[in-house]
């Protein structure tokens, strides 16, 4: 519920502050940007995938404004989650005849029709964040690099709890992963990058994993629901650490670390024992979770980045030049290898934040202070 308020609070600051800039940006209402580049009155469609997380609010509010500011009409709808509704909304805007669109997948397998249909249509598709699997509509995908989010994650560990050094003494830590959603083939991405660096140490018994559950179908979270990954580390807790302490919980969202750390309170957990919680977003309560203690990390992803990087793509397709990308090769979506451009994810904790965060003008320290109030 907290999480719903804070989201509210930050889609509404972004409205403000988008109302706020009104053209100052650049865009004119003629269709001709800043540079000059004529945009003709282009509309383009951005469908997102939720607003209960604060990253995709931020998303689609970058998108939009930086469209914007190029002299395209924006239209930008938000699934909540829903996939029949995501199916309609992609549908909606082929029946409209947008120019291009943009789609971050709830679930990229159910899409393909709809893909298919604005393909017929002659409406280009970028994918955005999510690669959109088994269609040959999509143009170019604009995301992180997912195995480098996976890999931060993983070397984080490695360092602070010093693996090494553990594997020389002969010592131990106990892990547990929770991993996301299925249906998000960055899940799996990020999940082999964690993989990369710790597998050594779980086949080794320098990390040990009680529950076992160190797959990728044994640790996935459908939807990455917050809930559910509260419920799993409880269930987890009960079960194997009855005895001994919990002293990693590596997890691939912030959302996941909001349920962990309720989770931990709930069975009693101290500043004294504990463990180390990943995430993923640097979301703005995260941030400030890391702040005072109750998150170790989280893997800062700037959203500002991405949206110019995919609104430089949208540029492209619509006036028939090639964009600019850095990988031809990773994300093959069952049917074609979508030509990418990755931008790198950064580890942040409470040594770095302000520095990452803060002084990049990310978030205000007051910002911080306050989320969640
Ligand atoms: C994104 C992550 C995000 C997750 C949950 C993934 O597709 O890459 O940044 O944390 O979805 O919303």
């Amino acid at each position: 519920m907290k999480k719903k308020l804070v989201s509210l609070f930050m889609a509404a600051a972004m409205v403000f502050s988008l109302a706020a800039c009104g053209n100052s940006g650049g865009g004119s209402s003629d269709g001709t940007s800043a540079d000059g580049a004529a945009s003709n009155g282009k509309t383009v469609g951005i469908c997102m995938p939720t607003q209960s997380s604060e990253r995709w609010i931020n998303d689609g509010a970058n998108m939009k404004k930086v469209l914007e500011e190029k002299g395209y009409k924006v239209e930008l709808q938000y699934a909540e989650d829903d996939t029949a509704q995501q199916v309609s909304q992609v549908e909606n805007f082929v029946g409209k005849q947008v120019d291009c669109l943009v789609i971050a997948a709830v679930d990229s397998d159910v899409l393909v029709n709809a893909e298919a249909q604005a393909k017929n249509a002659g409406i280009p598709i970028i994918a955005y964040d999510r690669l959109l699997m088994n269609t040959d509509a999509v143009s170019y995908y604009a995301t992180f690099d997912n195995v480098g989010v996976g890999r931060v994650i993983g070397n984080y560990i490695k360092e602070k709890k010093d693996l090494e050094a553990a594997r020389a003494a002969k010592e131990s830590y106990t892990i547990e992963f929770f991993m996301g959603s299925p249906d998000d083939n960055n899940a799996l991405f990020l999940y082999n990058g964690i993989m990369e660096v710790l597998k050594e140490y779980l086949d080794d018994g320098t990390l040990v994993c009680k529950s076992g559950r160190t797959s990728f179908d044994d640790t996935c979270i459908l939807r990455w629901s917050q809930e559910q990954a509260q419920n799993n580390c409880e269930n987890i807790l009960t079960a194997f650490y009855a005895d001994e302490d919990l002293d990693i919980a590596c997890t691939a969202f912030d959302g996941f670390a909001y349920g962990i750390k309720a989770a931990l309170q709930g069975a009693g957990y101290t500043a004294d024992n504990w463990p180390l919680i990943t995430g993923q977003d640097a979301e703005v309560m995260a941030t400030k979770n890391i702040v005072d203690g109750t998150q170790t990390m989280s893997v800062y992803k700037d959203t500002r980045l991405l949206a110019d990087k995919c609104a430089t793509m949208v540029e492209s397709v619509l006036q028939g030049t090639e964009p600019e990308v850095n990988d031809t090769e990773q994300y093959n979506n069952g049917v074609m290898v979508v030509p990418t451009y990755m931008c790198d994810p950064v580890a942040v904790d409470k040594d770095n934040y302000k520095e990452i965060l803060v002084d990049s003008g990310y978030y205000t320290e007051e910002q911080i202070q306050n989320a969640g109030k």
